[in-house]
């Protein structure tokens, strides 16, 4: 189960493991970690998992599909390494993956 790390928009990191085929937002909503809140539960509608890919983990994350940059764009504050979390599927590659979470998901 790798081991996922979430650093917040003031710095403080947590940590989860979370099961390959599971989600980035979920492993963050299954162990209460703020700053995700997932609310649409991951059927990308509502942009409220958004966060940054850390830039060392981009090639193992893949990219966005066209949908997924439309809700980025809407997010308060979109990057270039943008996603919305609950479209990352870890995998056995993703031991360690790091996401920023935004200063607001609003
Ligand atoms: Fe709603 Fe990701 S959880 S778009």
């Amino acid at each position: 189960m790798p081991l996922i790390f979430y650093v917040s928009d003031d710095g403080n990191m947590y940590e989860a493991d979370v099961p390959i085929g599971n989600s980035v937002m979920n492993g963050a909503v299954e162990n209460m970690i703020d700053g995700i809140l997932g609310e649409c539960g991951g059927v990308m509608s509502c942009a409220t998992c958004h966060c940054y890919v850390d830039e060392k983990w981009l090639d193992k994350t893949g990219t966005a599909s066209d949908t997924e940059l439309e809700m980025i764009e809407a997010t308060s504050d979109p990057r270039p390494n943008s996603r919305l979390s609950c479209q990352i599927k870890v995998t056995e590659e993703m031991e360690g993956l790091t996401v920023h979470l935004p200063q607001s998901q609003y």
